[in-house]
């Protein structure tokens, strides 16, 4: 099984719409999805799908033994898993355990100064994991830019930053549009159509060894 962890330093970074979006857009490609809500605060997945009736089922899993839970959950029943985390920072053994058992990582955030300088601490939590997994290496992992534009200055400025410290970008960035301020509750129409589908290609294309984590 796939296991997709979504997570961030910090709350607000779109990490639990990147999720139910990537969650949709690999259902629409005929995968068997499971959600897994590891935050469950606020407008968690799980919410998000009981109330949209969303085509594929999210397990609350706000522990920190996501590691060895899963695994029983989850059995043979699913393709991928995309995990929705709580921040980092307030929840960190949570996050740890779920990159215990990552394939993949997806680390959305916005083109700034605050949010570039994040991905130091980011590092050290993957770190930190990485040295807890079976096999020492790490997830496949990248990031998202999302609340901007391809053209826009920060994103070319910010994409290039992260690249000369190591990190994987993600070519697909997701923008400031209804369609994603307006998801959370209701139905997600054709993800596949968005660049969460790419995005979604491009995670399950990521070759580990390109990736620092
Ligand atoms: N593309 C977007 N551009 C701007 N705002 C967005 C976009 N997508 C979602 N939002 C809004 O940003 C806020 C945070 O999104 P989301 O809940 O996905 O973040 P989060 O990282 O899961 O936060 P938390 O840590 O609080 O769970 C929400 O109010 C959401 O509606
Ligand atoms: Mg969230």
């Amino acid at each position: 099984m796939i296991v997709i962890v979504v997570a961030n330093l910090k709350g607000g970074v779109l990490k639990t719409t990147s999720t139910g979006f990537l969650c949709q857009a690999f259902h629409e490609s005929g995968l068997r999805v499971l959600g897994v809500d590891a935050d469950g605060e606020n407008k968690s997945l799980q919410a998000w799908q009981a109330d949209a009736d969303l085509p594929w089922p999210v397990v609350g899993m706000a522990v920190s033994n996501i590691h060895k839970t899963l695994p029983g959950v989850a059995g043979d029943l699913y393709d991928v898993a995309v995990i929705d985390t709580p921040p980092m920072q307030a929840q960190r053994g949570t996050v740890v355990s779920a990159l215990r058992l990552a394939t993949h990582v997806m680390i959305p955030m916005a083109p700034t100064p605050i949010e570039f300088d994040r991905l130091i601490e980011v590092r050290k939590v993957l770190n930190d994991a990485t040295d807890l997994r079976p096999d020492g290496i790490p997830p496949a992992t990248a990031i998202m830019l999302n609340r901007t534009t391809r053209k826009a200055t920060p994103q070319i400025v910010y994409r290039q930053l992260c690249e000369e410290a190591g990190w994987t970008v993600l070519d697909a960035i997701v923008g400031t549009g209804q369609l994603y301020t307006q998801a959370w509750g209701s139905p997600i129409r054709r993800a596949s159509k968005t660049p969460f589908g790419d995005a979604a290609n491009e995670l399950l294309d990521l070759e580990p060894e390109k990736v620092t984590a």
